[in-house]
């Protein structure tokens, strides 16, 4: 018998060990013989070292090793020849600088303070070129990436909103924002002989970070193992193995112990990718009566000059209103800067501000209501793949809402709604993310007494994976929670995807599912029944009757053929209310309400959670956050807390997050479509609307910090 545990709020099954520090992060775990690796950055922006002496660094006390570009081992994978070569940038592969704060040296000692002394010490010289660092002014050298993807689209007429009877056409600059997790990065290695190493890491993907390892190093992926067991927020930003990585466990060969690499705050604002400086522009074109004649949408963001880094800022404007004429542009534009990486709801996040802040332009340009503009614009089927959704309740998402907000007591008229000082004001803004399933493989091990553990290769950087993992166990099993544990973070586990792009519930999930239906089969069998029986199941009585000390069941999962035929998105509409004092432009996030389609929820508690999180990032997008580079030196003139604002608790108004909770029919077992992006996306031009709303500023430059309001 099922017994629906989906949707339960269990509490994390590791919260505790989360917060009483029994959970480790990849830095905290001690080793004999550890030493520690700490890196020298680079004071130019683009040119080549000529020279790096060394000497007063190497015999500083304690020093075991200084690796620098004159010295450094060789990492075959970064080698021309290589079987797998490694993408990006090479450390201490070459001289060249491309970026400022750009590693040219590490050093190894037997204390941390020891190294960071040691680094101190090393002296470079360098043969400075001209370099340029500068969006706005390279904005006109934006090149189209190659590969399909980003190539121009057009359905229908290009530019169309050019010739509508209302039409808007505005820029939105989105800044840089760093992933900025509370955990620092750090890797820790240490070899076996030379053909085995084990690294703990800030990971997003165990086996992502095998085979990235491997290739490196040139070893068998099983000579490779990797831990990343807690992870402290990560945000995308460890989606891939970034040179520094490779790095420590080039040292740990070097100095055969093991080595702690663990990155600065600042270095984490140059090392590990960060959402690019974007400036989108949008027209947008319609009938009297509010209907869509033309969407364009163009977009141009940094990317590094030693890599390219693209993502889907255009995409969201091609499916997520009916619109018989669009078209996108993207661009990027390389600069001597370090290389972006994917941010939670990476190129949505981007696409969907513009987007979204634009609807809400040509809502007051058309004198309707933004609720109303977005129904009667509604898409019962994408129309860039001219497939119909898998499910979609975004309709649904739009009503409860406007209820929940408040929207009736929203005027259409800026400015006009007030209490006390404080200018009121609503917003709506929307988002939209792929629901994507990879293939994952769980195996499950039923003991004799009748527990049973499950084990994959997945990672949890805080959505609370296990728990989940275990709900859906215990539903498909019939078994309480408690009788259940899951093990993920490690490479030697069944093979799963890198968490990202909200998948892992699909993905993993769906391992989970199938492998626990593949378990009871094999015990109704064993009892003589027909495989697809539904009785209840006594796991410990069929065992002890079968005389099996345990029984063990591996199993693979992916999407049937029949997800081609879908296009398959999670939905979100977020609201927001606002308070501005219109003297001091200082705004107050009074709520926030976050309605969502992700198909169905597993865990509601977790999955609150998670909605929460996002929106204190769509928080920090539309109010706080930018990092600034002073173009004069190339470097980061805020990469720190104190002077990059994230935002802090005061800044956090109550938070509500309203499922659909409808199972999607078609991407899964279990029906979920995905959370971790959609709590993100449209959560800035929430805000922004509102912010307009309140005051009759349209604030097209984020982050809404008060001098713009005044
Ligand atoms: Mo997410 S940006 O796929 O970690």
């Amino acid at each position: 018998m099922k017994k629906d545990t989906i949707g339960e709020p269990l509490n994390r099954v590791d919260g505790r060990l989360k917060v009483t520090g029994g959970a480790k992060y990849s830095g905290e775990y001690k080793f004999p013989n550890l030493t520690y690796a700490v890196l020298v950055p680079t004071t130019i922006t683009n040119g080549t070292v000529t020279a790096v002496d060394i000497r007063a660094a190497k015999y500083a006390p304690g020093v075991l090793a200084v690796i620098t570009p004159f010295n450094a081992p060789k990492v075959p994978g970064y080698q021309p020849d290589a079987k797998k070569p490694v993408k990006g940038l090479k450390l201490f592969n070459d001289n060249q600088i491309h970026f400022n704060g750009q590693p040219i040296a590490l050093v190894v000692a037997d204390t941390f303070e020891r190294a960071t002394y040691a680094a101190s010490l090393v002296k470079a010289t360098y043969q400075a070129q001209p370099f340029e660092t500068n969006f706005h002014k390279n904005f006109d050298s934006g090149v189209t990436p190659d590969g399909g993807k980003y190539k121009d689209y057009v359905r229908g007429e290009a530019d169309a909103y050019k010739n509508a009877p209302v039409k808007i056409e505005q820029e939105y600059i989105q800044p840089s924002e760093m992933h900025n997790p509370m955990e620092l990065h750090v890797t820790t290695a240490y070899w076996e002989g030379d053909d085995h190493v084990t690294v703990y890491t800030k990971s997003q993907g165990v086996m992502s970070s095998q085979r990235a390892v491997a290739a490196a190093f040139d070893l068998e992926p099983t000579n490779v193992q990797i831990n990343s067991r807690f992870v402290g927020g990560a945000f995308g930003s460890s989606l891939r193995t970034w040179p520094h990585e490779i790095a420590a466990v080039q040292a740990a060969r070097l100095v055969k112990r093991p080595v702690k690499l663990t990155l600065t705050r600042e270095q984490m604002f140059t090392l590990v990718g960060y959402r690019p400086l974007t400036i989108q522009k949008i027209g947008l074109g319609a009938t009297a009566d509010g209907k869509l004649v033309g969407i364009t949408h163009e977009s141009h963001s940094q990317t590094a000059v030693y890599e390219e880094f693209t993502e889907g800022a255009v995409n969201v404007s091609r499916f997520l209103y009916q619109s018989p004429n669009a078209n996108t542009r993207y661009k990027v534009v390389p600069l001597n800067i370090g290389v972006p990486a994917p941010m939670r709801g990476p190129g949505e996040s981007t696409g969907a501000y513009a987007l979204e802040s634009a609807m809400d332009e040509l809502s007051y340009a058309l004198n309707l209501d933004p609720i109303e503009l977005r129904l009667r614009n509604y898409t019962d089927a994408d129309q860039e793949r001219n497939l119909p959704w898998s499910s979609k309740y975004l309709k649904e998402c739009y009503q409860l809402g406007a209820d929940r907000i408040g929207w009736s007591n929203r005027a259409q008229k800026p400015g006009t709604v007030k209490d006390g000082d404080w200018l009121v004001g609503y917003g709506i803004g929307c988002g939209a993310f792929g629901a994507y399933r990879g293939h994952a493989e769980a195996k499950i091990k039923l003991m004799a007494d009748g527990s049973v553990n499950i084990q994959s290769a997945t990672t949890d950087i805080g959505p609370g994976t296990n728990t989940a993992m275990i709900v859906i166990a215990a539903d498909t099993l019939g078994l309480p929670a408690e009788k259940i544990t899951f093990d993920l973070g490690n490479s030697s586990l069944p093979p799963a995807p890198t968490q990202g792009g909200s998948s892992t519930v699909s993905s993993v999930g769906s391992a989970v599912h199938d492998v626990c239906v593949a378990l009871k089969q094999k015990l109704y069998i064993l009892q003589g029944k027909p495989q697809d029986s539904t009785d209840d199941i006594d796991y410990a009585g069929v065992l002890k009757q079968q005389n099996l000390p345990y029984l063990e069941v591996t199993k693979g999962s992916q999407s049937g053929d029949n997800a081609k035929n879908y296009s398959m998105y999670s939905f979100s509409a977020h609201f927001a209310k606002v308070y501005v004092h219109p003297l001091t432009g200082v705004v107050k996030i009074k709520n926030l309400i976050a309605v969502v389609d992700a198909g169905k929820i597993v865990n509601h508690k977790t999955a609150a959670s998670q909605m929460k999180g996002g929106a204190v990032g769509g928080i920090g997008m539309a109010m706080t956050e930018e990092a600034i580079i002073d173009d004069r030196f190339g470097r980061y003139v805020n990469g720190n807390f104190a002077d990059y604002h994230v935002p802090v608790n005061a800044d956090i108004p109550q938070i509500e997050a309203i499922f659909i909770d409808k199972a999607d029919p078609i991407i899964n077992p279990v029906g979920t479509k995905g959370i971790g992006e959609i709590s993100l996306i449209g959560v800035a031009p929430a805000i922004a609307n509102a912010v307009y709303n309140a005051t009759g500023i349209r604030v097209r430059d984020l982050p809404i910090t008060p001098d713009k309001l005044i």
